[in-house]
């Protein structure tokens, strides 16, 4: 008997579940969910991370459908596409040759080196229209593969090489400071050395260089999720390093939540401008966590591997990518980031051109 399951009955003898507020009513229209959102992510939000060598012609990057390693004028061709659209903010990621790696990475301070002349080439050419990021850590000039320089006394953990953390922020100060002699607006230090943001901010501003910005990869986990990049840049830790094959010892590791609030108290205390949480997706009570308990803006890092996987599904038609990546963004945004890096932006700006969100 169905009839007593049936719900009471409005005046017109409709099926009532009496309730006072629904929700739905602030969701009827556009215009009142254009009215009522929290959030927009818009085109001055984004930052786009650029590859590039030093070879005259653009690459195709297998592992990242969409993504390529740049001359020095796709590069720039590209810059101005995004800026375009909207987007002003680029980080740049260099592919060093093999012979110019070494342990010490003396390659990641050389004012010549390609960092450097793409900074300055953007700068020239967009001045103050684009502000140029630049990634500090040794990996992509590093024999080992490793952010840090390696011990060579093989005394380390397990009988494999230490990263040594000191000698490795004298390089970043160095690297930095060529980056910013170069023109670079922002410095953003990756390699999760203890102490590097403070020593950076000292060497700064001892050679004149009070308004260079510092974006601290604070919450920067061992992830699984940037294999992509590491690809595209060859930068893996080598199986022929004297040190382990991860980077456990100085990444953080994902199980840990408070941990990210004591890398940003140190990080607020150096001197960080803005602070980065990275991966973005699977880290958004991270990005949350840090927006809540600090007074700087926060970045996010929607990495190779999050990229990497819409693309795939997308490919399949398994989803809706234009959806799918609208969304993400937004919702690293929800989550407190102002800015966010991710592979998407020249496209993401794109679609938010003829978008409601
Ligand atoms: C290098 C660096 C990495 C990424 C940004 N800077 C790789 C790593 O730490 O191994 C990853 C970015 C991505 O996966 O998109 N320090």
């Amino acid at each position: 008997d169905t009839a007593s399951l049936s719900l009471p009955r409005n005046s017109r003898n409709e099926p009532w579940v009496e309730q006072r507020s629904r929700p739905r009513r602030n969701r009827k229209t556009d215009g009142m969910r254009d009215m009522v959102r929290e959030n927009l992510v818009l085109p001055c939000n984004l930052v786009y991370p650029l590859f590039i060598h030093d070879e005259t012609h653009a690459e195709d990057i297998a592992v990242m459908p969409g993504c390529q390693r740049h001359s020095q004028a796709s590069m720039l061709r590209e810059v101005g596409e995004a800026l375009a659209l909207g987007v002003r903010h680029v980080i740049l990621f260099p592919k060093i040759a093999e012979d110019l790696k070494s342990n010490h990475a003396h390659e990641c301070y050389n004012p010549d080196g390609l960092v450097p002349r793409a900074v300055a080439a953007i700068k020239e050419r967009f001045g103050s229209q684009v502000s140029v990021w630049t990634d500090v850590a040794l990996d992509p000039y590093s024999d080992q593969g490793h952010d840090g320089v390696v011990s060579e006394d093989g005394n380390g953990d397990g009988g494999c090489g230490r990263i040594l953390n000191d000698v490795t922020v004298d390089m970043l100060c160095r690297q930095a400071l060529c980056h910013a002699r170069a023109g670079a607006d922002i410095v953003a230090p990756s390699d999760m050395m203890d102490g590097r943001v403070g020593a950076i901010r000292d060497a700064l501003d001892a050679d004149g260089f009070t308004d260079v910005s510092i974006v601290a990869y604070t919450a920067k986990y061992a992830s699984a999720f940037y294999g992509p990049f590491r690809g595209a840049l060859d930068s893996a830790p080598r199986a022929t390093s004297r040190a382990p094959q991860n980077k456990r010892t100085y990444q953080m590791d994902p199980g840990n939540y408070r941990e990210a609030l004591l890398e940003a108290s140190l990080d607020v205390g150096e001197g960080a401008d803005m602070l980065m949480v990275k991966p973005g997706v699977p880290y958004l009570d991270i990005i949350r966590a840090l927006h809540d308990n600090t007074d700087l803006p926060i970045s996010a890092y929607h990495v190779s591997g999050e990229y990497a996987m819409l693309k795939a599904a997308a490919e399949r038609g398994w989803i809706d990518e234009r959806e799918a990546v609208l969304e993400t963004l937004l919702c690293l945004k929800r989550a407190g980031a102002t800015s966010i890096l991710t592979y998407y932006a020249k496209q993401a700006a794109a679609w938010m051109q003829g978008s409601r969100r």
